[in-house]
């Protein structure tokens, strides 16, 4: 061999080894395998494949080649009849001059290599101690291309792709358990709910187990309660629950909407009346109150119930008795109001508004439900409880959430809470095609946009600093930090994460 001849190859193996540190693929190490050798072993297929000794199967993770070929790549195939068996059982590399005479491979291996016209072929298993990863292989379409010197330098280079395979395997395993940590998993359902004896009310927060126990303080005893929070955030979810962990779950759960009904129309609706009590009453009707006799009524949105009926609504509740519209036989009915409102009551009162006497009656045994935002604790296990809802519902296989967006799940402001979070995991579960849930990045915006873009000064501030943190990548203090950004001191902008619910982990 002249000695330039020599040079080239070390310069090339060189050059391989260094090329192959920044390989954390099959693909990518082929790729460079490729290059580095080109010119220097007559080659036209060149072939990674993996071994999985669990399985005892071999797959093609990378080829490439003059011939266009249409390889079975990626699939677990049987090692019977393959060079890889050959290379396993012997230890050595497998050098085949002339293919066609090779008896111990497979009839469609060497179909393919007459497909392919691969005349001959040399094998390399990559091991390492114990470990056998798979082979190398180059093949020509010349008979009997590979002299001594090539299969030298082959095994030599099969050394090397050795070490380089190995490092993908790692970063594989890497990256598969980041994600594993990063990622969200789907739990089932029950999972989620067997924590308590509530159905339907998903959370754990300390604010919402706090609903919960008043709950069930609440719901053996006949008091009137009166749910509080904003709107989506769960009342008629508490209300329901009250009735169903009460004596009177055997009997119905009568719901009146306050707000849906013409406020002409509320009294008789809530009364019933007998037939010709008013223009339009053809027909004899059972109110709400008889119809939810041994039961619960629920009157939801009671703070638009108009005044006028107002003292009507308080002597019902004092005597439990009435009569219909346009009749004259007194009716009693025995039933547990459950209310529910939105507005601030008592300062409806303060404005005349509504009266107090009706509130202090109804104000027995008053739950009020946080906001979403202030029990984002709840936000993942609502998130997992819903997807599973949609996915299982939509038939569609969805296993993880991204952690970039569970994390804007949770620090978003929520401003119809449990409803609009709902909302947005139903949108997201139809647009997700993979395994993998995809929230679409509009989801945030609608409601800030209905308000004409204008949000609280709290919430402005919450973004700014989410912003801030999203920039700089979680990272808090220190001169590349938030803080520096922010022009804050580091302890100031901590205590003001905390008050708005902003927590530092990859924004
Ligand atoms: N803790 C929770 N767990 C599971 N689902 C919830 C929870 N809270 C609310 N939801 C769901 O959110 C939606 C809104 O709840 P609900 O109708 O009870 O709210 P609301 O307070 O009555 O709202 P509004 O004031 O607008 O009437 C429903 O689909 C409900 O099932
Ligand atoms: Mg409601």
């Amino acid at each position: 061999m002249p000695p330039h001849a020599t040079d080239l190859k070390y310069r090339a193996l060189l050059e391989i080894s260094e090329a192959f540190i920044a390989c954390r693929d099959y693909d990518s190490l082929l790729h460079t395998l490729w290059e580095s050798l080109l010119g220097l072993i007559p080659f036209d297929y060149l072939a990674l494949v993996r071994y999985n000794k669990l399985q005892h199967t071999a797959r093609l993770e990378a080829f490439a080649g003059d011939i266009v070929a249409k390889a079975p790549l990626r699939q677990d195939l049987p090692i019977e009849g393959s060079p890889v068996e050959i290379l396993l059982e012997t230890g050595r590399p497998l050098y085949v001059p002339d293919l066609s005479r090779e008896p111990r491979f497979r009839p469609d291996l060497m179909e393919n290599f007459r497909a392919y016209g691969i005349r001959s072929g040399f094998w390399v298993l990559l091991e390492r101690g114990e470990k056998r990863f798979g082979s190398m292989s180059f093949a020509s379409q010349s008979l009997d291309a590979y002299g001594p010197e090539d299969r030298e330098l082959m095994e030599h280079i099969g050394r090397h792709v050795t070490i380089a395979v190995e490092n993908a395997l790692a970063f594989e395993k890497i990256t598969e358990l980041r994600k594993r940590i990063e990622d969200e998993k789907v739990y089932l359902e029950e999972e989620i709910r067997s924590e308590y004896r509530f159905d339907e009310l998903v959370g754990n927060s300390a604010a919402l187990r706090k609903v919960l126990k008043q709950i069930e303080t609440a719901a053996p005893t006949d008091s009137t309660v009166l749910i509080q929070g904003e709107t989506g955030t769960g009342k008629e979810l508490v209300a329901r629950a009250i009735h169903q962990l009460s004596g009177r779950s055997h009997a119905t759960f009568v719901k009146l909407n306050c707000s849906a009904i013409p406020s002409g129309l509320i009294e008789s609706e809530l009364l019933g009346h007998e037939k010709g009590a008013f223009t339009g009453a053809i027909t004899q009707r059972i109110g709400r109150f008889e119809l939810a006799n041994g039961g619960t009524l629920f009157l939801d949105e009671i703070g638009e119930l108009p005044l006028e009926t107002q003292p009507k609504l308080l002597r019902v509740l004092q005597d439990g008795q009435f009569e219909r519209l346009g009749g004259n036989r007194t009716i009693e009915s025995d039933f547990r109001l459950v209310a529910a409102t939105n507005r601030d009551l008592r300062a409806m009162v303060n404005e005349n508004a509504f009266r107090r006497d009706l509130y202090y009656r109804v104000n027995v045994f008053p739950i009020v439900i946080p906001p979403l935002r202030e029990r984002r604790e709840d936000i993942p296990t609502l998130v997992r409880y819903f997807v599973q809802e949609f996915a299982t519902r939509m038939r569609k296989p969805i296993e993880s959430i991204p952690a970039e967006s569970m994390n804007a799940l949770v620090n978003y402001s929520w401003p119809g809470n449990v409803r609009e979070l709902r909302n947005v995991l139903e949108r997201s579960v139809i647009l997700t095609s993979g395994t993998k849930l995809r929230v679409p990045r509009d989801a945030f915006d609608e409601t800030a946009s209905q308000n004409g873009g204008v949000v609280s000064m709290e919430e402005a501030e919450r973004r700014h600093i989410v912003g801030a943190l999203q920039a700089t990548g979680g990272v808090v203090g220190g001169p590349k930090g938030a803080a520096a950004l922010l022009g804050m001191k580091r302890s100031t902008l901590q205590s003001r994460m905390a008050k708005l619910g902003v927590t530092a982990r990859k924004n």
